[in-house]
């Protein structure tokens, strides 16, 4: 296979196992590219992309347009805070106004979800979801398999929990999706008010119980609780949220193996996650970002149709 089966980049929820192993196996030549003295290869340079942030970022939009320059691609940022946006104009408005500046792709976040959806039925271009609300991230997840892959040599059969703010969390969705696309066995695990009721559905263990997660996986997907999506309060307060759910050098050395620290970002350090774990030799929360800006060069590369 050398071409992806898909024409954008909504969801891993579309693609199949084949698009995903294509996608890797193409970010692990791009990181080789992005590790040489000279990282740039004029793989895009016929074509423009748009990034289009509509909520906050620092990882993605940076790796993606980092990825952007690295292919040789023309590279044009939108940013919702500083744009028309603020006057009212609507996001076809704002989108069709940008394709009438021949942009061949578009890179989009945005805090509804299904908004890529929305977008790629409404418009010519390419669309790669950056971050869609709580819906998907699927880059994120592409990214967390490349690290978990090259960490562990394989994820199949691996044993992966993703710990914390479930219900609020498009990384927990698309994650759940890749990896048991890729034959991980998948765990969640938080306060049962942080679980969307479908969950079991998605055929995944839900453990309420840190301790018993981080004895059962071999790898723990640390999330942040996301406070900017929680209209209501699910748990009584940080402070007991970290002493439940926390994850802690103490609880990390007391286990019966060592396990693979991973985390999204941004890290609240000291609720989800302590210092110490996030920077200890356990913790891949540095080659995560690395590999990103080769998954997300594996991505651009294959929608564009250059596999
Ligand atoms: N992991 C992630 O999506 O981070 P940003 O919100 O900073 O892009």
């Amino acid at each position: 296979m050398t071409a992806l089966s898909t024409k954008h980049l909504l969801g891993i929820k579309d693609l199949k196992p084949e698009d995903i192993h294509l996608i890797l196996d193409t970010a692990q030549s791009f990181k080789e590219v992005i590790n040489r003295p000279i990282k740039k290869v004029p793989s895009l340079r016929d074509i423009t992309i748009a990034n289009l942030f509509f909520e906050n970022s620092t990882r993605t939009k940076l790796s993606f347009e980092l990825a952007e320059k690295r292919l040789s691609a023309d590279v044009v940022n939108f940013a919702a805070s500083s744009s028309s946006v603020k006057k009212g104009e609507t996001l076809i408005d704002t989108v069709n106004n940008i394709l009438a500046m021949k942009v061949d792709m578009v890179v989009m976040r945005h805090p509804n979800p299904g908004a890529a959806v929305f977008l790629s039925k409404h418009i010519d271009a390419k669309i790669v979801n950056a971050g869609d609300g709580a819906h998907e991230h699927p880059t994120q997840a592409l990214l967390d398999a490349f690290s978990i892959r090259e960490k562990l040599g394989n994820i199949k059969g691996k044993k992966i929990a993703i710990i914390g703010d479930i219900l609020h969390s498009r990384v927990a969705l698309s994650n759940i999706f890749c990896l048991q696309k890729l034959g991980a066995e998948v765990m969640v695990c938080g306060p049962t008010t942080l679980m969307p009721k479908y969950i079991t559905s998605l055929g995944v263990k839900v453990e309420h119980n840190l301790r018993k997660a981080l004895e059962w996986c071999d790898v723990a997907n640390m999330l942040r609780i996301q406070l900017e999506r929680q209209d209501i309060k699910y748990f009584p307060s940080l402070r007991e949220y970290t002493m439940l759910f926390g994850l802690n050098k103490e609880i990390l050395d007391s286990l019966s193996k060592k396990i693979v620290i991973m985390h999204p970002g941004p890290i609240n350090r000291g609720v989800e996650i302590t210092s110490d774990v996030a920077d200890s030799d356990q913790s891949i929360i540095l080659e995560q970002v690395e590999n990103g800006v080769a998954v997300r060069m594996a991505v651009l590369f294959l929608l564009a149709g250059r596999g």
